[in-house]
């Protein structure tokens, strides 16, 4: 059942590169340049004239949420807030019937995103749901959504939901900026292409599992693990820091790099693992300086750069390759050896990845 793999965990990691062809499955066409989500085209005027978005969601799925609301206001210029659905439903949130509520949910059953969207939905907002489990309770009652079609994903660590909930939401910016008229044809041509090229380059990184791995024995002996990004790597930086905290029980904490010298940076010394997601995309510039600063203070750097990188090759300790992509796709690689090297840590300090202490595949009370 576990396909050959020792941990449920591994193998989801490694099923990727298919779980986001049948999520784009039958949506996207290629020949024609084409993305059809049929929820959005069923509910077309309510979407278009939505005043802004409300993504509610937890965990990982919350991650996602972050790396949706830069898409959406990238291709289709509508304000996008991005809540815990724990915090939201308890806060008295102001809504009207234009704003648009999405929640996002691997299970479909996870309480507080249901409670979210039955508060969202008493409020007179219309509610769209991104959910893996078909036919759970959160789909049940949204008035409208996407499955993400990832398979069923036994792992406590989330993995490929994640990666399948970043598909979506490209898919759902990438047809709804086009109606919208927010996006140039050139552009939603362009990343419709290397959208379709994903899967290939995570079977690329997937390639370097062996050399993550002995890079992972380096650091079982660390209490504590910093993980840098910007703009749309800074999310990914807090899921590859919650996959280590929660299968290694390393202390992990992602953060927006240029955020260090307001304070973390203060953590800095020879025993602190410092990841940074440096490829090269409009933010490199100021992520070498980041780097620099952060190498100063005698970090060990783990870096996920592309191949002709030269300068970060040069300080970093540790390098992890990236294939190149567009921008706004990045996550969707970059996300791939952060998974690995919190799988293989936890491996080698010998925890339980699929079935770590104190979680549950689903947190069904609150
Ligand atoms: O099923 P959901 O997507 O609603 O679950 C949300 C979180 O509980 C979940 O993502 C959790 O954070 C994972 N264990 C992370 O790997």
């Amino acid at each position: 059942e576990k396909g050959g793999f020792p941990h449920f965990m591994l193998k989801e990691i490694f099923e990727q590169p298919e779980c986001i062809n049948d999520c784009m499955r039958g949506r996207i066409n290629g020949t024609l340049h084409e993305v059809t989500l049929s929820a959005v085209n069923d509910h077309k005027e309510q979407l278009l004239n939505a005043q802004r978005f409300v993504i509610v969601a937890c965990g990982t799925s919350w991650h996602a949420g972050l790396i949706g609301k830069q898409l959406i206001e990238t291709f289709c210029r509508i304000p996008v807030e991005v809540e815990y659905a724990s915090e939201f439903r308890y806060r008295n949130p102001v809504l009207t019937n234009r704003d648009v509520v999405i929640a996002i949910s691997q299970s479909g059953e996870t309480a507080d995103t249901l409670a979210a969207v039955e508060l969202a939905k008493s409020q007179g907002a219309f509610v769209y749901g991104i959910c893996n489990a078909v036919g759970s309770s959160i789909p049940r009652i949204t008035d409208s959504g996407s499955y993400i079609h990832v398979g069923p994903e036994i792992g406590v660590a989330s993995t490929k939901a994640f990666t399948g909930q970043v598909t979506v939401l490209t898919m759902f910016a990438l047809t709804l900026g086009k109606e919208k008229g927010e996006i140039s044809t050139a552009d939603y041509n362009r990343i419709i292409d290397e959208l379709l090229q994903i899967p290939e380059k995570i079977t690329e990184v997937l390639k370097q599992n062996e050399s993550i791995a002995s890079l992972s024995r380096i650091f079982t002996y660390a209490h504590n693990f910093l993980y840098l990004g910007r703009g749309y790597s800074y999310p990914v930086a807090l899921e590859g820091a919650l996959k280590l905290k929660e299968i290694s029980y390393i202390h992990a904490e992602g953060y927006p790099a240029a955020e260090m010298k307001h304070g973390p940076i203060a953590l800095v010394d020879t025993e602190m693992p410092v990841v940074v997601i440096a490829t090269q995309n409009a933010m490199y510039e100021k992520i070498v300086s980041n780097v620099q600063e952060t190498k100063a203070r005698k970090g060990h750097i783990i870096a996920l750069i592309n191949k002709q990188d030269t300068v970060i090759r040069k300080i970093a300790d540790e390098c992890i390759e990236i294939p190149e992509t567009l921008e706004c796709l990045e996550p969707l690689v970059t996300t791939i050896p952060l998974q690995l090297l919190a799988y293989h840590i936890a491996v080698c300090k010998g925890k339980d990845v699929d079935q770590p202490r104190n979680l549950a595949k689903s947190v069904t009370v609150e």
